[in-house]
């Protein structure tokens, strides 16, 4: 169990992907890891605030599915792989706290698709977005074809999956691919503190925040707005609520205790 790391400080937890001698390319065995520790984090999430997945080394947040071992695969081993993909990906996303990719280098194909399902995304300035995966003749196979025309729209999603080509940094936060980009060197202490920026809000108002967009963008705008009046009230039920709203008025720091 040594193929993704994880390190939690102050409620800020950081994975990273640990196969850099294979640009940290994914295996079943890395899924695998991954699904173990997403697992971990759900189970024990009274003081966890905000989640920072990121690859190791300097050259690859995740360089795609691994190729040498999709190359024997079977149709039936290859939905098992693209199910597999799905269901790891769908829990970090349902990780009721906000996600955030630190992209450090290629995030290609499979790595590409585990950036979009964080929910916000950094890069560095070397880093490299794409879905190569029709050079192989094949598509994407972990949501890529679903979550990479919801975040940037379809006409640019699908000119980046039949094209398979690689955008660098500053296009892909031109395409909305991520949010900002930082010199590779400051990439980790800069995401860090925007993890500590959303650690110090009211905690339950940030899950709720999470979930209230999620589900409100699976249905139509009215019932969204149903969902978010309902969280919206709810909060007024939190200490928390209290606390932010007294601190304001008094001119002082709220401190918040997560209820
Ligand atoms: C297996 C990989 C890999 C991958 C890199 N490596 N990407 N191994 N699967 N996806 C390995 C290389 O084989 C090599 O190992 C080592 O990492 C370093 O890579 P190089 O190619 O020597 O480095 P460089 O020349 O800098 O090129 C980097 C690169 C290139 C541009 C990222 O490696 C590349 O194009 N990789 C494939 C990217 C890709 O097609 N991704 C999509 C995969 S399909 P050795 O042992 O030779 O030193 C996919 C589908 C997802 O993701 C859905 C599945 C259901």
């Amino acid at each position: 169990m040594d193929l993704v790391k994880v390190t939690c400080t102050d409620g800020i937890a950081w994975m990273e992907i640990h196969r850099p001698k294979a640009m940290n390319a994914l295996t079943q065995a890395v899924l695998t890891e991954l699904e173990v520790e997403i697992a971990s984090l759900a189970a024990d999430l009274a003081d966890l605030r905000v989640v920072v997945l990121t690859g190791a080394g300097e050259k690859a947040f995740v360089a795609g599915a691994d190729i040498r071992e999709m190359a024997t695969m079977t149709p039936a081993e290859a939905a098992a792989f693209s199910a597999l993909g799905h269901r790891v990906l769908g829990a970090l996303e349902a990780l009721p706290v906000p996600v955030i990719a630190a992209v450090n280098g290629f995030a290609l194909g499979g790595g590409c698709e585990l950036a979009l399902a964080c929910d916000l995304v950094y890069a560095a300035e070397n880093a490299r977005f794409g879905q190569p995966e029709v050079k192989l003749g094949l598509i994407p196979g972990f949501g890529g074809t679903q979550r990479l025309a919801r975040r940037i729209g379809p006409m640019r999603a699908l000119d980046l999956v039949v094209t398979g080509r690689m955008v660098g940094a500053a296009e892909a936060r031109s395409l909305g691919l991520c949010l900002d980009v930082f010199p590779a060197d400051e990439l980790k202490s800069r995401v860090q503190t925007i993890a500590e920026g959303i650690a110090a809000m009211g905690p339950v108002a940030v899950r709720a925040a999470k979930a209230t967009q999620a589900r409100g963008l699976d249905g139509p705008l009215a019932t969204g707005n149903a969902l978010e009046r309902d969280a919206f009230a709810l909060l007024f039920a939190t200490s928390d609520a209290r606390e932010g709203m007294a601190a304001f008025t008094e001119k002082r720091d709220p401190v918040f205790q997560g209820r």
